[in-house]
């Protein structure tokens, strides 16, 4: 699995249940990456999104602890052990955590690698990305050179797990 976010310089990636900002240029980024892809997300992310609709293009597995939970267009599933064997399902095809912080904290450790667009800004947030610059586990492979969109400056990274081993979630 791989996990892609967009951070500020706090690691913080989302207010209100809402995103940070939107990048043209980032968005395409992310569909791009992930088209064709299994994106893996939780409750909130999915209600985060223009009309609670699952991507399209992409298979998406969403994470929810109530059982009663069933919106449309997504399969549902309920813990660690029930993502790990429907993920079993689409091991021909790359899979991307996409958030939110919930979602990443708890599965993080079982991605190889993580494509981390880095907003060179602060903002006010409530939701954050672990910070992999401090963490010894993880290695920044590549940085693009720096983006611009309006007054916003971005670079394009790439993260390796170096604890990986191998095994999805
Ligand atoms: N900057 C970025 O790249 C980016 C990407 C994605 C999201 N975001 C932002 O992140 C925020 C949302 O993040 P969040 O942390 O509030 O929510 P989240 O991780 O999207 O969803 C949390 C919910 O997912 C379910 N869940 C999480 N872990 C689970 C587990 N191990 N097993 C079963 N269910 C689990 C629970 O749903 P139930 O309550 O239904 O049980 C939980 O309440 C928004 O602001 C969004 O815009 C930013």
């Amino acid at each position: 699995m791989i996990a892609i976010v967009a951070v500020d310089q706090n690691w913080a990636i989302g207010y209100r249940n809402d995103l940070l900002a939107r990048i043209p240029e980032d968005q395409k980024f992310f569909r791009e990456t992930t088209t064709g892809g299994v994106v893996v997300m939780g409750r909130n992310t999915l209600e985060s999104f223009p009309g609670q609709k699952p991507l399209k293009g992409r298979t998406n597995i969403v994470l929810s602890r109530n059982s009663e939970y069933r919106p449309e267009g997504v399969t549902v599933v309920h813990d660690g052990a029930e993502l790990k064997e429907e993920l079993k399902k689409y091991a021909a095809q790359e899979i991307y955590l996409i958030g939110g912080e919930h979602v990443y904290r708890a599965f993080l450790d079982d991605c190889e690698a993580a494509f981390v667009t880095k907003i060179d800004s602060t903002f006010v947030a409530d939701v954050y990305f672990p910070n992999l610059d401090v963490d010894p586990t993880w290695e920044l492979e590549s940085e693009s050179s720096v983006h611009t969109y309006e007054d916003l400056r971005f670079t394009f990274c790439k993260y390796r797990n170096t604890a990986f081993t191998g095994s999805s979630c």
